[in-house]
């Protein structure tokens, strides 16, 4: 098949994003980053599917402009299904219809979590098969067996909290703005990470549990700010890179088991967390011990975009899978 070139449109969380990819090579990806939810600590469904509504013909017309792409010659239109926010996801969804519909040309759903996975295959070098891909993100933290492009297997998750929500709520305890995760970041790399110590939790299997952390974080700074009403200030650093240490230990635990277990060595790493340079030093050093190969996309195809939906829609091209236009999106999907 020759000349393949989709639109892609991501809308599942707080950033509105279009790309255009032309067979198999990304050509762009404009990300409209949602600034309002800032103030709130964290985003606010209602807010997100306003700015969404701004924000997606200017960022659909600026991926077609800068890609030299007309809509005219576009093979399909692709869009995020889920999982996500309803409200978010409603935007991308009937927009993305609406497009297909008025050029008569295919649809395509995509599954956000699949689409982390396959931000690998944006650029050199690419993992083999099978590989392991721990995603880390706000909303998910999933360990995958990825048998093919589109033949994945989850074989681990958290139960409850995402690891980028216990970066982000153990931040706010701390009085950090939100996100918290890349600041806990920042002062962690000048911290001790030793200084405190918080519990692992012992989940069976290859399931993770994050929700006991921002608890004891929360009695642990309640008992110590009874003693010393400046005990954040004056500790902050040794209190992120504590935090920081534990839940990339509780990460890698599972993440060696699983390697273990499925003998696999190609290893991945995918989510806005994947950003934490903790992890990442982590992960280089096991790769010397335990002779890993690993694979970290780079930082812009780590966090929401459009490249990884419209790579993930490059595939499913290629199997002539479309959907209807009578699809509807869905908060929570299955990889
Ligand atoms: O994948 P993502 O952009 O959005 C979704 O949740 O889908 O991930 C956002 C998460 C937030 O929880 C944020 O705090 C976390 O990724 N994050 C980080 C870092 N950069 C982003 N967490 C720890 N260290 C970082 N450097
Ligand atoms: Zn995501």
């Amino acid at each position: 098949m020759k000349n393949i070139k989709i639109l892609a449109i991501e809308s599942s969380c707080d950033e509105t994003s279009a790309a255009v990819i032309a067979n198999g090579k990304i050509l762009n990806n404009i990300v409209a980053t949602q600034s309002v939810h800032e103030k709130y600590g964290g985003v606010v469904p209602e807010l997100a599917s306003r700015a969404h509504q701004q924000h997606l013909i200017p960022v659909v017309h600026e991926a077609l402009s800068s890609s030299g792409v007309c809509k005219e010659e576009l093979s399909a239109v692709a869009f995020t299904r889920g999982p996500g926010l309803m409200g978010a996801l409603m935007v991308g969804v009937s927009f993305a219809k609406s497009f297909a519909y008025a050029l008569d040309i295919p649809l395509i759903e995509v599954n956000h979590m699949q689409a982390h996975i396959l931000a690998h295959f944006i650029d050199e070098p690419k993992p083999s098969f099978p590989f392991i891909c721990l995603t880390v993100s706000g909303g998910h933290t999933q360990l995958v067996l990825v048998k093919d492009h589109l033949a994945m297997e989850v074989i681990g998750e958290t139960l409850d909290d995402a690891v980028g929500e216990a970066f982000d709520k153990t931040a706010k305890l701390l009085g950090l703005p939100y996100p918290g995760g890349p600041m806990v970041d920042k002062y962690a790399k000048e911290g001790d990470p030793n200084a405190f110590r918080f519990p692992l939790s012992e989940m069976p299997s290859l399931n993770y549990s994050f929700s006991g952390i921002k608890t004891a974080v929360l009695y642990f700074l309640r008992d110590q700010l009874k003693e010393d009403d400046k005990f954040i200030e004056k500790n902050l650093k040794d209190i992120c890179a504590s935090i920081q240490h534990t839940l990339i230990k509780m990460l890698v635990q599972k993440l060696k088991k699983a390697a273990r277990q499925y003998k696999v060595r190609d290893i991945a790493i995918a989510g806005g967390v994947s950003a934490n340079s903790g992890l990442r030093n982590t992960l280089e050093e096991l790769a010397k011990e335990l002779k890993w190969n690993i694979y970290i996309p780079k930082f812009e195809y780590c966090t929401d975009n459009a490249a990884m939906i419209a790579m993930a829609a490059h595939y499913k091209f290629l199997n002539k899978d479309f959907c209807g236009l009578d699809v509807s999106p869905m908060a929570k999907m299955k990889i």
